[in-house]
Order: structure tokens, then C-alpha cells, then sequence
């Protein structure tokens, strides 16, 4: 081991952050650019399953609630990418990668989003399980990417409570209203629980990950605490999370849980959800759209550039 990685690591060690000018491993670097990028794709196309019920929100109130929610997503994804390209990448080349389907991006988004429930369901269980991983990453070793974090997970929590609010108000609705909230549920919980990715045994970068200090919990620890958060929270709701083997284990301090289907989680991942190519689709209409934007804002740049020559 050569001094530099010797530096690195004592300071990985010494819980110091690593920033964009400092040596580090290629591998940590290339780990982060995948990690950082696919995490800013999934900001940028989880905005389109609630986007497509903003002028259907029942009411003033909810619909300016879900506008600023989406449009905080839409804001994470720019601030990622801006701690992506701290690594050496090119924001063309990610979302290059992006649009053509190279990167990944959080499958939960290839599901559909069919009643005004789902944006309930989506706020607590996928906004809610996004947060347990965030606030960890706020302590992840790279320094523009924790930083990047501490604001993100601000605003993540109050689209976790936006989404609860929205199940709390239908399950004192109706009967249909409380039946709606209850399929949400049932239709988010599993991909919800998909979302902290394979069972550690089957993880194949988790381990350096934690030894670098890029993640500080396991995929499984971070699934048990999700879990056993969502319980209570569930109860107050009236409601019921879809899982038969959902017991409190006295022995483990933690509810136990049934099966995941990890066939349909790698499906998915392989691009046969049920919205992978709506998506994808919708991604480059609006990139195709918005090319007269990019346009027209470099031709200003190099007007502003080239008076301010002339005047000098
Ligand atoms: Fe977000
Ligand atoms: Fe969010």
C-alpha cells in the first residue's frame, strides 16, 4: 500500500470527510459516481408518478402541497448531480446514461401511481424508506455528498409526513376512502421494503462500502428498522401492512417479516416493470422538449460572453 492510500485511510479511520480534490481509490471513486448518479436519477424520474396526480389533487391545499413535494425532488436531483460531477463526471454523460436506459435508477418508480392514495402511500412508505437511508448518508465519508444529504433529509421528512397526513385523512374518511388508503398500502409495502436492495448475504458492494464508510448500515438493518418503524405507525392509522408473518419477536426486540419477492425486484431491475418504458419514454420527451431551453440559455451565455469582451 503506497502512502496516499495509507492518507486515505487514516482518514476514513479518523471519521474525517474525504472532499473532491483529495487522492482517493479509483474503486471509492467510481462507488460513489454509480451510487451518487443513481441516486440522482431516481429523484428525477420519481417526480413523474406524483407529477401525474398534480392536477388531480382534491383539493387548493393538497394540490400546492404535492406541487412543492415533487418539486423538491426535482431539486435533489439537480443538487446530486452537482455532487456527482465533483467526482470528474459529466452531467451530459449521466443523464445520457440515463436516457438511455445504461443507469439505474430506484425501481419502486416502476410501479404506478392509480388513486389519489398511492400519494399517501408514496410519502410515507417510499419517502419514509428513502429517509432511513438518507440520514445515514448524511454521515457517509464523502464530504459534498453528506453535505448534499443533511439538506435533502430536511425536506424528505416533511414529504413523509405530507404522505401520512394524506392516509391519516382518508382512513377517517369513508369506507371507500379507507379501502383506497388500505390498497395503497398493500401495493407499496413490498417495493417499499425492495427499496433497501438485496438481503446482505446476496449484497455485493455492501462490504467495502461500510469499510469505506460510504454506507453505516446494512441493507437488512436499514430494511428491520423501516419495518419496525411502519408498524406503530400503521396501527394509528387503522390500517394493516399486507404481511401475514408480521410479528413482534420478543427474543429479537424487532418485528419478524415475511418473504420478499426478490424474482419481481429483479424482474424490475431488468426493465420488464410495469412502467420501465413509460418512464424511460417520459425522460426523453421532456429532454427532446426542453432542448430549445438549452439552446437558447448557451447562445445567451455566449452573448453576455462576447459583450463583455467588447467592452474590455
Ligand atoms: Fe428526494
Ligand atoms: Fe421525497
Amino acid at each position: 500500500m503506497d502512502l496516499l492510500e495509507q492518507y486515505f485511510n487514516s482518514k476514513i479511520a479518523a471519521e474525517e470527510k474525504i472532499e473532491a480534490k483529495d487522492w482517493m481509490p479509483e474503486e471509492y471513486r467510481k462507488t460513489l459516481i454509480r451510487q451518487i448518479s443513481q441516486h440522482a436519477h431516481s429523484e428525477i424520474v420519481g417526480m413523474l408518478p406524483e407529477g401525474n396526480w398534480i392536477t388531480r389533487a382534491p383539493s387548493l391545499k393538497r394540490k400546492s402541497i404535492l406541487l412543492a413535494k415533487v418539486q423538491d425532488e426535482g431539486g435533489h436531483g439537480l443538487y446530486l448531480y452537482c455532487a456527482a460531477e465533483t467526482l470528474g463526471v459529466s452531467r451530459e454523460q449521466m443523464i445520457d446514461d440515463l436516457l438511455t436506459g445504461k443507469a439505474k435508477y430506484s425501481s419502486i418508480f416502476n410501479y404506478p401511481a392509480v388513486t389519489w392514495a398511492d400519494m399517501g402511500a408514496i410519502g410515507w412508505l417510499v419517502d419514509g424508506a428513502a429517509i432511513m437511508n438518507q440520514v445515514m448518508l448524511c454521515r457517509t465519508s464523502y464530504g459534498p455528498y453528506a453535505r448534499a444529504m443533511v439538506r435533502i433529509c430536511k425536506e424528505e421528512s416533511f414529504h413523509q409526513r405530507q404522505g401520512y397526513d394524506i392516509l391519516l385523512t382518508l382512513s377517517k374518511g369513508t369506507e371507500i376512502q379507507r379501502k383506497m388508503a388500505q390498497d395503497a398500502i398493500n401495493r407499496w409495502w413490498w417495493p417499499s421494503l425492495m427499496m433497501f436492495g438485496p438481503s446482505d448475504a446476496e449484497s455485493t458492494h455492501s462490504n467495502q462500502s461500510m469499510a469505506w464508510k460510504i454506507k453505516r448500515a446494512t441493507n437488512d438493518e436499514l430494511r428491520q428498522r423501516f419495518v419496525d418503524m411502519s408498524v406503530p405507525q400503521v396501527e394509528i392509522l387503522g390500517l394493516s401492512l399486507p404481511d401475514p408473518k408480521l410479528k413482534w419477536n420478543p427474543e429479537r426486540k424487532h418485528y419478524d417479516y415475511g418473504e420478499i419477492n426478490w424474482d419481481e425486484f429483479k424482474n424490475i431491475i431488468k426493465g420488464n416493470g410495469p412502467c420501465n418504458k413509460n418512464r424511460l419514454a417520459a425522460r426523453n420527451k421532456a429532454h427532446d422538449d426542453g432542448a430549445w431551453v438549452r439552446e437558447a440559455a448557451t447562445a445567451y451565455a455566449y452573448k453576455k460572453s462576447s459583450a463583455a469582451k467588447s467592452v474590455a
